[in-house]
């Protein structure tokens, strides 16, 4: 062939970091069929989804198969009922949101790596280390990136204070409860962000896929914060509130208010989405939407104090052992520095052939990753358990 492809694939690793785990974890795993391999890498969910949600894709698959109530393509932006039990959510948590604002998707992934399309050649700022869609769809697109260093200093929880350059509208990329590090910002955190993206005209990309863990007296979504909807979109999902994973289901807020040279970002967003996103099934909208409801609520949390229960133990090993980490009490994740100076492959490779358990290596979520690891609370009660018994009689 002839024809020119995309070189700033040049610019990326050649593969994706859960696609490379998985695939190092089937080869040991054929070497060596005989071990129980306890999975803590990728952040999948584990337990069934709630009966709520079942019922609720049950009902609407029967209706798909009825003259009278099937339905064909849904709209581009959602179902009303879902948008408006979104917004209300918003409203539960004590934000306006319109439901015009909500754009349904399939998951926070999808528009995290979407938005791309509608953005110039901006600066984009990125903390690091950083969930990697970041950071590979601006590459892709050819994008400067600027990352500010996340460490135990500030405790992983960078701030423009660091940024030691001047900004003129940049795209600054945000994610707390954050993926990998389990930090959150504080009010004061996230608002020092958004001032300073309102003082340099540059707009925020926020992450909130992990918001349904918090449980401490820290913002659920930026828009919490005065000035917000001035400069920020916030991307969020049901994968792991409601175990959509392999659902799919999330959805993006677009503030009518965000408007640059003149244009709508709304509006640039809609025609990206019409023109590439027919949008998602309708069972798949009405189980998210039950997802809001009280029950379909009460059900998701009990999950998510399931896995929290999960992170509780895992920290208690990691303070027996005297090993740093973050995270795990506002989010599904622990964060550990390698013991004994290990890189974060290095561990990665101990912790397999050694105890058979799975991570995420830290430099795979960028440069300040580096020495340092994740470990997901995702996993059953009963594998958590026998990991943490494992990493008892190892570290
Ligand atoms: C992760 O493990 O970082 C997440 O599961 C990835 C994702 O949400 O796409």
């Amino acid at each position: 062939m002839n024809i020119k492809v995309n070189k700033n694939f040049e610019n990326i690793k050649e593969t994706y970091l859960f696609s490379e785990i998985a695939s190092r974890v089937r080869k040991y795993q054929e070497e060596n069929p005989d071990k129980k391999v306890i999975r803590m890498g990728i952040g999948d969910v584990t337990l069934p989804l709630s009966k709520v949600v079942v019922d609720a894709m049950k009902k609407a698959a029967d209706e798909m198969g009825v003259k009278e109530t099937f339905r064909g393509y849904p709209p581009e932006y959602g179902y009303d009922f879902l948008k408006e039990a979104i917004a209300n959510y918003y409203k539960e948590m004590g934000k306006e949101i319109p439901a015009s604002s909500v754009y349904v998707s399939d998951g926070a992934k999808s528009d995290l790596g979407n938005i791309v399309d509608i953005m110039g050649d901006n600066e984009i700022i990125i903390p690091d280390p950083v969930y990697p869609v970041y950071v590979d769809s601006n590459l892709m697109s050819g994008h400067n990136i600027s990352l500010i260093e996340g460490n135990l200093e500030n405790g992983f929880l960078p701030g423009p204070d660091q940024i030691d350059h001047a900004v003129n509208g940049a795209v600054i990329y945000l994610c707390s409860p954050n993926n990998p590090t389990g930090a959150v910002y504080s009010y004061e955190g996230l608002k020092a962000w958004v001032d300073f993206a309102l003082k340099t005209g540059s707009l925020i990309i926020y992450d909130s896929a992990y918001e349904a863990f918090v449980v401490e007296d820290v913002p659920h979504t930026i828009f919490e914060i005065e000035g917000a909807s001035e400069c920020a979109i916030e991307i969020c999902s049901f994968s792991k509130f409601a175990g959509f994973t392999g659902v799919r289901c999330g959805w993006t807020v677009i503030p009518e208010e965000l408007e640059s040279d003149g244009v709508k970002i709304s509006k640039l967003w809609s025609r990206r989405q019409a023109t590439k996103f027919n949008g998602v099934s309708y069972p798949v909208q009405r189980a998210a939407e039950s997802a809001l409801s009280p029950a379909g609520k009460a059900e998701c949390l009990k999950n998510i104090n399931y896995y929290k229960n999960n992170a509780s133990m895992l920290a208690v090993l990691l303070k027996s052992k005297e090993i740093e980490f973050t995270g795990g009490v506002n989010s599904p994740y622990i964060w550990l520095k390698c013991p004994k100076g290990m890189s974060s492959w290095e561990f990665f490779d101990f912790l397999l052939n050694e105890a058979q358990i799975v991570g995420t290596p830290g430099e795979g979520f960028g440069k300040s990753g580096e020495g340092f690891f994740r470990l997901t609370a995702f996993g059953t009660y009963e594998a958590t358990k026998e990991a943490c018994e494992r990493l008892d009689k190892l570290l």
